[in-house]
């Protein structure tokens, strides 16, 4: 059981800016299932996953949810809960079986589909472009190592921005670059795999270029566009607050937080950072990435905590938290003053409003009773107390204007598989059943009582 600290479990009045929007969040791989139906393509998560031993159990994203056939129930859920707003993304590979060239139709339908699904009971679909599932076909070609992975993105864009852009006003180019480039690129632990410190900085420099040139595409086509990007930004702290690892936080904090949000929103890459990148910037790079935004979409969950490292590439790793910390039932550092922090340093250094569009609480023991509901008081702690700072932060001058909590349904947690439980709804993986837990009910309650 985590150590967390308690809080009263009825839902709080909060003070919130009018018009604050509530939501919650998904992720095309994390829920949809139907991997190789309706003429879907493979993603690089497809191919990590029955690669053995990289995900726990060698679990898959193959039916994940069956979001793709249950659909209507998740919007019907959303519905009954009140909620106003559903961040989700689009699998690249489903409408682009070969992430460029031929479209399927099918795959275009689900996402129509959907989205009037949606409009029917009244919330707002928010679409993000990128949640980590790269087409394998693009991959094979360099992905995004490969500049043309720019232009290739780019008509992606304008492919979902040309389709779903007279009904989706609300759009985020990408989710968490950092987190799938360090993790992906220089670690080794997620999709592709590779640990290249070059390789890192070239695929940073493209995704940046790309984020630009999808901003183009979509301010181009969609009238009325409210445009963003999802960053996890994060507070950073030497491990255990240990001084002896206080040299690790600027390079953690310029590789994590600072490496995509400062060259898309302030037109600079950090400092430290420019001569790596070099080699891959050309003339007018830095004007291409930096196009105007009109929001930042901020996901967190705890700290950063930075350990000096001398024998990994960059000096530095991801280091643990003070002994005497609370943290989740999957070993999360719950600190939420680092959130409070985060929120009033976002708005002063991008000067754009912020939508919380990740914040959340896993475990890996929640027992459901025999009709599947799962009395969730952990998770309804660690959001509360989450909520508190969060307005706090807007009285002292954050400019927040919505939360979105991840995640709606139980799901596909990366390289935990299944063993690690986000919803706010409950999912048995083996039949399928849906079932809100208390924290839905207390989230709802929230909504109502804050709107
Ligand atoms: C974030 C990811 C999201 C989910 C949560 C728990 O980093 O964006 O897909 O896995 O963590």
């Amino acid at each position: 059981m985590g150590n967390s600290p308690s809080v009263t479990l009825s839902a709080p009045k909060l003070a919130l800016p009018t018009g604050f929007v509530w939501g919650t969040s998904t992720s095309s791989y994390q829920i949809e299932g139907a991997a190789s139906e309706d003429g879907r393509g493979p993603s690089i998560w497809d191919t990590h996953c029955k690669l053995r031993g990289r995900v726990s159990n060698d679990d898959t994203g193959d039916v994940a949810c069956d979001h793709y056939h249950r659909y209507r129930q998740d919007i019907q859920i959303m519905s009954d809960l009140g909620i106003q707003a559903y961040r989700f993304s689009l699998s690249w590979s489903r409408l682009m079986p070969r992430g460029r060239g031929s479209v399927n139709q099918k795959g275009l339908d689900f996402y129509d589909k959907l989205i009037d699904g949606l409009l029917q009971a009244d919330i707002e679909p928010w679409i993000c472009l990128f949640h980590w599932d790269f087409p394998q076909l693009l991959q094979d070609l360099g992905g995004w190592s490969n500049r043309d992975s720019v232009g290739w993105f780019a008509d992606y864009a304008m492919l979902a921005a040309r389709r779903y852009g007279d009904r989706v006003k609300h759009w985020a180019t990408f989710n968490e670059q950092s987190v799938s480039t360090l993790f992906g690129y220089l670690w080794g632990i997620s999709p592709p795999g590779a640990t290249d410190r070059a390789g890192y900085f070239r695929v940073v420099h493209h995704e940046n270029l790309a984020h630009g040139a999808a901003i183009e595409a979509l301010r181009s086509t969609v009238h009325k566009a409210f445009l963003g990007v999802i960053h996890n930004r994060q507070a950073v702290y030497p491990e255990r607050f240990d001084p002896a690892h206080q040299s690790a936080v600027e390079p953690m904090d310029a590789h994590w937080n600072k490496i995509f949000p400062d060259p898309q929103i302030l037109g600079y890459y950090p400092e430290t950072l420019a001569q790596d990148i070099e080699p891959f910037m050309r003339a007018g790079d830095l004007a291409s990435i930096c196009r105007p935004l009109d929001w930042f979409g901020l996901n967190h969950y705890s700290p950063i905590w930075a350990r000096v490292e001398p024998n990994s590439t960059l000096g530095f790793q991801m280091g643990d938290f003070p002994k005497d910390m609370a943290h989740t039932e999957i070993n999360w550092s719950i600190y939420p003053e680092a959130f409070k922090h985060e929120l009033l340093e976002l708005t002063r250094r991008y000067q754009l409003p912020v939508y919380v569009t990740e914040n959340g609480c896993g475990s890996n023991q929640e027992k459901p009773d025999e009709s599947g509901f799962v009395q969730d008081d952990h998770r309804i702690n660690y959001i509360s107390l989450y909520m508190q700072k969060m307005a706090e932060a807007c009285q002292e001058g954050a400019d927040v204007r919505g939360y979105f909590v991840w995640s709606l349904l139980d799901n596909f947690e990366w390289g935990a598989g299944y063993e690690s439980r986000f919803g706010i709804v409950r999912v048995d993986f083996d039949t399928q059943k849906r079932t809100p837990k208390a924290s839905a009910k207390w989230y709802a309650d929230l909504m109502r009582i804050n709107q």
